[in-house]
């Protein structure tokens, strides 16, 4: 099994401090909610984020949604080889049942995560598809979540190996596996995850979207693993 982990993602809801922007405040009312009850969006909330911390990078759901629409549609999560963990930027864990059947509606994807921050758990207690919880550092996760797993790190400007070798010599090496991709739109990580990773590895000489990488890895997993049964 393949453990995913999108790291540090930027996905949160409304901060206290942006709650009286009138960007926030004119978003939250179309959508009749209390600001602090709606997701951060940089495509909306530009103006609010222009000028606040790590503005440039924080407010991007869409990276998550593009994320588990992947990873929950691939044949390597079909046939049980896949498990995908959501680390946010406030260290928050989401937990992803593989049978989650993961909106395509961008919107109705926002309203989903604007509950799963307010109940910690959808659709419900009894079927928790997607469950948050509070106060995982992503050190905690890799120790926690992949602990005996080979973890790799995927970084603009780690060592460079194309994703065909990276998943031959892996599958090679047997055991399990966890890789991290950053959940963010650029940057780098904000904690010291090559401190706690077996290898830190690049792809390519530029830098790529959440979804190439993770779209490299799965599909280069999956030939390793053998999961598409026709010659
Ligand atoms: C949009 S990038 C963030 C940009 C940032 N400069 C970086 O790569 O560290 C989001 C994530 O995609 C992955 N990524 C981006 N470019 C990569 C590359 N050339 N090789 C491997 N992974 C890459 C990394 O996991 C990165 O944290």
């Amino acid at each position: 099994v393949l453990t995913l982990i999108l790291a540090e993602s930027e996905l949160e809801l409304v901060p206290e401090e942006l709650k009286s922007h009138p960007s926030v405040r004119a978003a939250a009312r179309r959508r009749d909610k209390r600001p602090v009850r709606t997701l951060l969006d940089a495509s909306v909330h530009h103006d609010a984020l222009s000028d606040y911390p790590d503005g440039e990078r924080r407010g991007r759901p869409d990276l998550t949604h593009f994320f588990l629409l992947l990873g929950l549609d691939s044949v390597l999560n079909r046939t049980g080889n896949l498990r995908l963990l959501v680390h946010t930027r406030n260290d928050e864990l989401i937990r992803v049942d593989p049978a989650t059947r993961i909106m395509r509606n961008y919107n109705r994807f926002t309203g989903l995560m604007e509950q799963l921050f307010r109940n910690h758990v959808v659709p419900s207690e009894r079927t928790p598809l997607l469950r948050l919880e509070e106060g995982w550092t992503l050190k905690h996760v890799l120790e926690k979540e992949a602990a005996g797993a080979h973890v790799t790190v995927l970084k603009e400007g780690g060592s460079p190996v194309a994703p065909a070798k990276w998943a031959a010599e892996r599958a090679a090496a047997g055991g399990d596996a966890c890789v991290v991709i950053g959940g963010f739109p650029k940057g780098d990580y904000r904690s010291d995850v090559t401190a706690f990773a077996d290898a830190t590895v690049s792809f390519h000489e530029d830098p790529l979207s959440v979804w190439t990488v993770a779209m490299e890895v799965i599909a280069h997993w999956e030939a390793v693993a053998g999961v598409f049964e026709r010659a």
